[in-house]
């Protein structure tokens, strides 16, 4: 069974049992500054596991997409990856652990509609209870009503079995089912289970949550307002389990770009090939999906991540070596894309644009990398590496560890912070989470946001279209496609249409409807992302209903423009060929 089946298997079975199907969220959360990409199928979901209504219902099933570069060094191994792709189902406030369970169970085992697995390879997990929620009896009574014997259940600790995506919002006890990956490993003690996990015999597949709880400071403090289910199945593993693999870099996921891979590299014998060409495919994959998503290599937040992300897959290309790179990254993405374009049609549309992205990067890394490689040979200066030849500290960090050195961090940071560059890179901090963080400050530039492309619209070019977007709570930014740096009249211009809207106190209105209605009315949508089948499209529109922007957006918005205060703009830059950058704040 390829991946397309099983990714298609999963949503029909869910869909027949009365869930919607969404698409996946961008991988970088909208107006959300406290996370740098979606680490879960949840995150988008958030506002709806805490109560709101979503517009699809109460039932929901997705595939959605997941980057997590926490362990970046781990990557190269079996299990590994920084992009995936996460199937779930969701019951908001609806059906609970017992529908939850036995869908999995069906979907697991079952030949017609789901993936066939032997009960006899799966093992299963439960919560043992602590001071926040009790053992998880009700679990244990559904898997053994359903044939499970009692011995393959296990109860782990809150460690293993209470999910929660940081230190604030839903979260829950969960219950896990694992498969076993060799066929002979029968019936084990809880510590051998244990055992065989660690040695990956025994992988987890599949993760119910029943979040009903919520943490905030890192403290379970209560229930939700409603019982909530989270499943999650990662679709690279369950490939590996359907096709016999030890690993996904052995599936139809993978076997195109390993194909081409091999007609350019001098030889697969070497050494470092195996976790090298896995750095290569894996950096590479995610860094098509994050620039699809509007992603563009920077000093900060998003933009490092995937500059550390290219930067590290060139270094372990060139240990490979390779005539041709730019050929092979450009026919690699191209197999990226052939093979995920139905599934996530952003990635092919203005694919030429993300090649160039990428493009431009690795050339840019190219033109130090020899050198800098010399000088780090000469002795480790991750300062003079970073600055003088775009060695993201975390590389260096990295290279001097498999010689068996150390570099002094604080040091590095001082000496940056003198530097006044790069101050701010992935601070730990917001890879961990907390949520959706809508303050008055956000929702406010949010506002803004809006009016600004429209102003844009209706003052440079009418086919400007955005390319991605950024709020934190003291600016907002958008990248855009557009083939001219803007004169100092065009921003004047843009600046004076936008204070105009403010100054004429607009209403700023929800509606829902369905995706159809709103392409007809010609709500501005970002460019390349996939949208559900109800959408909610916010209307900024004078008192007669003339509209003035109308985009699809989950919102949270002001509802009158004159709540803004006066807008300016701070800089307009060049982030990338064709691609313009506008920064621009709210003063009161
Ligand atoms: N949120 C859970 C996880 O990521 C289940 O989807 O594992």
């Amino acid at each position: 069974m390829d991946s397309n089946e099983i990714r298609q298997r999963f949503l029909k079975f869910f869909e027949k049992r009365g869930h919607k199907i969404i698409p996946s969220a961008s991988l970088v959360p909208e107006n959300d500054p406290s996370v740098l990409f979606n680490t879960a199928g949840m995150q988008p979901l958030v506002p709806y596991l805490l109560g709101e209504a979503h517009p699809m219902g109460k039932r929901i099933a997705d595939v959605q997409k997941c980057v997590r570069t926490g362990d970046l060094e781990d990557i190269g191994d079996n299990r590994h990856f920084s992009f995936f792709e996460m199937m779930g189902n969701w019951s908001l406030g609806d059906y609970f652990k017992k529908e939850a369970i036995g869908w999995s169970y069906e979907f697991l085992t079952s030949k017609e509609e789901g993936l066939g697995l032997d009960v006899n390879r799966l093992y299963f997990t439960i919560f043992e209870g602590d001071e926040n929620a009790p053992f998880d009896e009700e679990s244990k009574k559904i898997w053994i009503s359903l044939g499970i014997p009692e011995h393959r259940i296990y109860a782990l600790p809150a460690d293993d079995n209470w999910w929660s995506p940081g230190d604030n919002g839903p979260c829950g006890p969960c219950s896990e089912m694992f498969y076993d990956m060799s066929g002979n490993v029968g019936d084990l003690s809880k510590e051998e289970f244990i055992n065989a996990v660690n040695k990956e015999e025994v992988i987890e597949i599949w993760n119910d949550v029943f979040m009903e709880y919520e943490k905030s400071g890192g403290k379970v403090v209560g229930k939700l307002k409603q019982k909530n289910v989270d499943t999650g199945a990662g679709l690279e593993r369950i490939t590996a389990v359907m096709q016999g693999k030890k690993t996904a870099y052995d599936t139809d996921i993978f076997s195109k770009v390993v194909d081409t891979f091999q007609g350019y590299v001098s030889s697969t014998d070497s050494i470092e090939y195996v976790k090298s060409s896995r750095v290569f495919f894996d950096h590479m994959r995610t860094a098509l999906f994050l620039a699809s998503d509007g992603v563009i290599p920077g000093n900060k937040d998003q933009g490092y991540v995937l500059r550390r992300l290219i930067r590290r897959a060139v270094v372990h290309l060139q240990k490979l070596y390779t005539k041709d790179p730019h050929g092979l990254i450009k026919d690699i993405l191209s197999d990226y894309v052939q093979k995920y374009k139905d599934t996530y049609p952003e990635i092919l549309k203005i694919q030429e644009q993300h090649f160039i992205v990428i493009g431009d990067e690795v050339q840019k890394f190219l033109n130090t990398l020899h050198n800098g490689l010399k000088e780090f040979e000469k002795g480790v200066d991750p300062f003079l590496l970073a600055t003088t030849y775009g060695f993201p500290v975390e590389l260096t960090e990295e290279l001097a560890k498999e010689k068996g050195r150390a570099i002094d961090r604080e040091d590095f940071n001082k000496k940056m912070a003198e530097h006044q560059k790069l101050s701010q890179t992935s601070s730990a901090g917001m890879f961990k989470g907390g949520l959706a963080n809508h303050n008055e400050k956000t929702i406010k530039l949010h506002t803004a946001h809006h009016l600004l492309l429209a102003g844009l619209q209706a003052v440079v070019d009418k086919n400007i279209k955005q390319r991605g977007s950024n709020i934190t709570e003291e600016r907002l930014r958008i990248d855009f496609l557009c083939d001219h740096k803007l004169t100092d009249e065009e921003k004047k211009k843009v600046e004076d249409w936008v204070n105009d809207k403010i100054a004429m106190g607009l209403n700023v209105v929800r509606r829902e409807m369905p995706i159809s209605e709103a392409h007809k009315i010609g709500a501005e949508m970002e460019f390349g992302a996939k949208y559900a089948d109800i959408v909610s499209v916010y209307f900024i529109e004078d008192k007669d209903g003339n509209v003035i922007s109308k985009e699809f957006c989950g919102g949270p918005h002001v509802t009158n423009t004159n709540l803004l205060g006066k807008f300016k703009i701070q800089k307009e830059e060049a982030v990338a060929r064709g691609i313009r950058r506008i920064k621009a704040i709210l003063m009161v």
